[in-house]
Formats: structure tokens, C-alpha cells, sequence
């Protein structure tokens, strides 16, 4: 509204020019906005007008902005674009580095800093995402999962071997699979129960626990018997067959003599999946290399050496 088409007046309060609008008696006033808030308006419609100019901004008919559904801007820019590169990147970086590992032996992963590194990075993230489930997340294992830090190996502990178990697993169906069952000696009915707890007093003795001397006499010969062809004579295990060394003080199973007594009882059958065909060639060297880095590793030659856990 203009200001000659009615009387220009002013507020007797505030001397404020008013819009000639009143409502019950109370007039509007016309009070100009603040120069600061103008000037920042005015600049944001500014910076508007260069980012559509810039930057991808207005949906598009397909066709009318090339091969998107918006405007692209004079940048061009594409987050889409952006994460495709890293990502192939990386991918790059890595090839390199599985690459440099297919074939190498333990000893040349060890002796080379780059590929020491790339082992270290790439294994730790696989046993994160594959592994960590069942050994935890420092590979400390758990009852009936064992530990891979330690220097203890039911199935072998040099790089190849290691290899081979992850690549075919235990107790799976692949047919390659490490595989060897020990009878359930209470639930088959091969031993009554103080035979049971006789032959758990004997081989708990074995890594020095105390038990009455009579049992003890009859649970050796139990387990020559029932025992010996799998966990050897002198209980140091058998790891063609994946027989526990029953001599150290490391169980899989737990040391209190009621386990003891429960595994007997039922026979142990712990399964590790197979990973060939789940997981790439180089994720298992990887893998490999990784978990025998953890401590443990063997040497080759010390696959002939002692047995067992
Ligand atoms: C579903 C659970 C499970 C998952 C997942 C699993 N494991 Fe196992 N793993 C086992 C069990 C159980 C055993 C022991 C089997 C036995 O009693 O002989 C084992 C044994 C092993 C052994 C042999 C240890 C020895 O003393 O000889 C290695 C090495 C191993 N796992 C590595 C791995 C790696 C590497 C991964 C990830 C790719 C993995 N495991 C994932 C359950 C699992
Ligand atoms: C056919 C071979 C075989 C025979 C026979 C056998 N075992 Fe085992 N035993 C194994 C295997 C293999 C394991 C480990 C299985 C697993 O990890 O799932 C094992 C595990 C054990 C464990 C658990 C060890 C731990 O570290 O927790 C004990 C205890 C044991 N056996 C005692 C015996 C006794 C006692 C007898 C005789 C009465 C016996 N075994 C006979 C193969 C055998």
C-alpha cells in the first residue's frame, strides 16, 4: 500500500510509521527489518545461485541432464564417483599385497617389513569378520575353542599346516577335512561310570593332580586299553589324529575333574568350518600367516618334533 492513498501516521508510542491497518483498535506498525539480517539474506540467495550453478542441485528429467536424474553442475561432482575411486583404490593397494603373498613361505613374509605389514592388517581384519566368533577377538579362544595364541597345536602349528586347517576344516564334510572321533565312552556304554572316574583320576594325574593311588593304578589300565591308540602310551597326544596332549596343563575342555569326567562320558566333537570356497586363496594365506604370527607358529621342522597339546 502506498502512502498517498492514505494518511501517513505515525505511532505516538514508538514513532513508528504505521501500515494503516488497525484491528480492534491496535494499529500495525511498519518497522523495517534489521540491515544485518537483510545483508545476510541477501547473501545466502547469493551463495544459492552459485551452488546451482556449481554443484548437482535440481531434479532432471533423465535425458535432459545426461545420464543422471538431476542437474550436474559445472563441478560435476559425484559422491558416488568418489567412493567408486577409493574403493578401487584400495582394492589396488591390496592387490599388490596379495599378490607379493601367494607362494611366499613364512620365512619370507618374516623377513620382508612391507609384506610383514600387509599380513598383520589384512589377517587381523579377516579373523575380525570370520574368526573372532568362535576364538575371540584376540584369538584367546574359549572352552571347546581352542586358543591361537599359544604355542599348543591339536592339529599342528607350522604355516602350512595351519593353512591346511582353515582351508578344510575339522570334522566338516569337505573331503579333505581333518576328521577323528573319539568314542562316547559312558553314552555308548563302553566303560561304567567308576571305570570312567578311575581312567579322568589317571589322566588328571598326568599333569600332576592329586587322586587316590588305587584309582589311579586302575584308570592306566583303562587307558591303555581304551585310550593309548589315540592319545599315545604316555599321553602326549597324536596330532595326525588331533588327540589332545592329556600330560600339560593346557585343556581345551576344562581341568576340573567333573569336565574331565563329562568329556569321557560323551566323547568331544569340536567342529572348525571349512573356509576353501567361502573365503579367496589369498584371504586364507593371509589368514595363515596371521594366526601363526600370533606366537605360536612352528617352524616345518618342528612338526616331527613332540605331539600334541
Ligand atoms: C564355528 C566356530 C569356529 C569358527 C568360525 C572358526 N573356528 Fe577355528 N576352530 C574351531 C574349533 C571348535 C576348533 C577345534 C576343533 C577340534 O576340537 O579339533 C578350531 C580349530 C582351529 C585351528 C586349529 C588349532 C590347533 O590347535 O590345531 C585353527 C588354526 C583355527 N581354528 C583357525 C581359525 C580361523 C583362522 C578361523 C577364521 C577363518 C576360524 N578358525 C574360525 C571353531 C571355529
Ligand atoms: C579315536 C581316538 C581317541 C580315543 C580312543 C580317545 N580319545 Fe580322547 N580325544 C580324542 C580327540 C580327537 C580329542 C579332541 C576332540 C575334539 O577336540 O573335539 C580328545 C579329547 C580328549 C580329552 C579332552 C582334552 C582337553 O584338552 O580338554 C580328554 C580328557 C580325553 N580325550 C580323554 C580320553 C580318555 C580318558 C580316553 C580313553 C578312555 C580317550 N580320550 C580315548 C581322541 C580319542
Amino acid at each position: 500500500m502506498s502512502d498517498n492513498e492514505h494518511d501517513v501516521e505515525h505511532d505516538a508510542h514508538s514513532g513508528t510509521q504505521t501500515t494503516g491497518h488497525t484491528w480492534d483498535g491496535i494499529k500495525e506498525l511498519d518497522t523495517p527489518l534489521p540491515r544485518w539480517w537483510l545483508w545476510i539474506f541477501y547473501a545466502t540467495c547469493a551463495w544459492a545461485v552459485v551452488y546451482w550453478v556449481l554443484m548437482p542441485a535440481w531434479p532432471a528429467l533423465p535425458g535432459l541432464a545426461g545420464e543422471t536424474d538431476h542437474t550436474r553442475g559445472l563441478r560435476d561432482h559425484s559422491e558416488r564417483a568418489n567412493v567408486a575411486a577409493a574403493v578401487a583404490d584400495l582394492q589396488a593397494q591390496r592387490a599388490s599385497g596379495f599378490a607379493a603373498l601367494e607362494g611366499a613361505s613364512i620365512e619370507q613374509i618374516e623377513n620382508d617389513p612391507q609384506l610383514l605389514g600387509f599380513v598383520r592388517a589384512a589377517g587381523e581384519s579377516a579373523f575380525g569378520d570370520n574368526c573372532a566368533t568362535c576364538h575371540g577377538a584376540g584369538a584367546q579362544g574359549f572352552v571347546g575353542y581352542p586358543n591361537l595364541n599359544d604355542d599348543v597345536w591339536l592339529w599342528g602349528g607350522s604355516y602350512e599346516e595351519i593353512r591346511t586347517t582353515i582351508r578344510f576344516g575339522i570334522r566338516t564334510d569337505h573331503p579333505d577335512t581333518h576328521f577323528s572321533q573319539m568314542p562316547s565312552f559312558g553314552r555308548d556304554e563302553l566303560l561304567s561310570r567308576s571305570e570312567i572316574a578311575d581312567v579322568a583320576d589317571y589322566v588328571l594325574s598326568l599333569s600332576g593332580h592329586e587322586a587316590d593311588a588305587e584309582a589311579i593304578a586302575h584308570g592306566a589300565t583303562i587307558y591303555q586299553a581304551q585310550c593309548a591308540s589315540c592319545h599315545m602310551a604316555d599321553g602326549s597326544g597324536d596330532r595326525l589324529q588331533g588327540a589332545p596332549n592329556l600330560t600339560d596343563r593346557d585343556w581345551l575342555y576344562g581341568s576340573e575333574r567333573d569336565q574331565v569326567i563329562d568329556i569321557i562320558h560323551r566323547g568331544p566333537y569340536g567342529v572348525m568350518p571349512s573356509w576353501e570356497g567361502r573365503l579367496d586363496a589369498a584371504t586364507i594365506d593371509a589368514l595363515a600367516a596371521y594366526v601363526y604370527l600370533l606366537g605360536g607358529g612352528e617352524s616345518d621342522g618342528a612338526a616331527n618334533g613332540p605331539t600334541g597339546r
